[in-house]
């Protein structure tokens, strides 16, 4: 999609790298010239990747860190950082699960919002201090849903999250931008990934009836969320600011209107209510 010096001066962080959609990131990332770290709860995850990466020729950082504690996040952009200082920050890793809203527990609550909006809000906080403190033209990407704005049942505390790092990204957009610094969202559709198939589907028929309600009948592939965040965080949209990219294939647009759903009617219905 692009010229592969695309990201050459991009020295970038992702959250949750080490599995799903943040894994991806970093590889297509890594084919643009970017420099790459990634971290995660999960030291296996990490290594793994750590190790798929070098297969494709890659050199990555990476580093244990909960983004629901602010002294990790510290520690880790400490551990990753020399001459080498992040410009970029990829909001990426969330946690979710589906579930009636009345068999939650406030922790279950809580446990959603501590790594989607806590979480989010303490890294970029990390980030735009010393962003302003040395003077870096950084971007902040975060990782949103379309029921950020539409709201949705079974996945509640990810909503409300989703809804406030939404607000986070217009925010710090407004505050941010005279430093030179964006801040900007990607609202991916449903695609396949491990950690989340596992936990949002109740099980494989599911993904049909995903599909047989977005216009496009199809899944979003990794890659088409990882190009689209290659464009927002590179120079090519050095003037993208507070502005969230949609990649789900109209899937939001179309439960939207009423009439949608008349790509059903058949061309001998459509002849009578001509006639009509
Ligand atoms: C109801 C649940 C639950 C479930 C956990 N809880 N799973 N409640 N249904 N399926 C409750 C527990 O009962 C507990 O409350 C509290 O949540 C914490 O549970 P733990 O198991 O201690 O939490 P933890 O080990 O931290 O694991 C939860 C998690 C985990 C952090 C959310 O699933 C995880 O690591 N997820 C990361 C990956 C992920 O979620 N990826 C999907 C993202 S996709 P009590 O009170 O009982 O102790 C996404 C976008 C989707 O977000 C958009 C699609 C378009």
């Amino acid at each position: 999609m692009f010229k592969n010096d695309l990201l050459k001066n991009k020295n970038i962080i992702i959250t949750g790298g080490g599995t799903g959609l943040g894994k991806q990131m970093a590889k297509t990332f890594l084919e643009h010239g970017a420099d790459v770290s990634i971290l995660s709860r999960n030291a296996e995850h990490l290594d793994a990747a750590k190790k798929e990466m070098k297969d494709y020729g890659y050199n990555i950082k990476t580093e244990i860190c909960d983004i629901r504690d602010p002294e990790e996040i510290k520690k880790a952009v400490d551990s990753i950082e020399n001459n080498n200082k992040i410009n970029v920050l990829i909001n990426n890793a969330a946690g979710n699960f589906i579930s009636k809203t009345e068999d939650l527990t406030p922790k279950a609550f809580d446990t959603v919002l501590k790594i989607v909006l806590n979480g989010t809000s303490y890294f970029s906080l990390e980030m735009g201090k010393r962003w302003i403190e040395n003077h870096i033209n950084g971007v902040i990407l975060n990782v949103v849903a379309t029921y950020a704005w539409t709201g949705s049942g079974y996945v509640v505390p990810s909503a409300i999250a989703k809804a406030g790092v939404l607000a986070l990204t217009r925010s710090l957009a407004s505050e941010w931008g005279h430093y030179g610094i964006r801040s900007v969202a990607v609202a991916p559709g449903a695609f396949k990934t491990e950690g989340a198939w596992s936990r949002l589907l109740p099980d494989e028929s599911y993904e049909n009836a995903i599909t047989s309600r977005n216009p496009m009948r199809r899944l979003a592939t990794k890659d088409e969320i990882a190009n689209v965040a290659s464009f927002l965080i590179s120079d090519m949209s050095s003037y993208i600011n507070g502005e969230v990219l949609t990649v789900d294939g109209g899937d939001w647009l179309y439960g939207s209107s009423m009439f949608n759903m008349m790509e059903k009617l058949p061309d001998d219905v459509w002849k009578i209510m001509r006639r009509r």
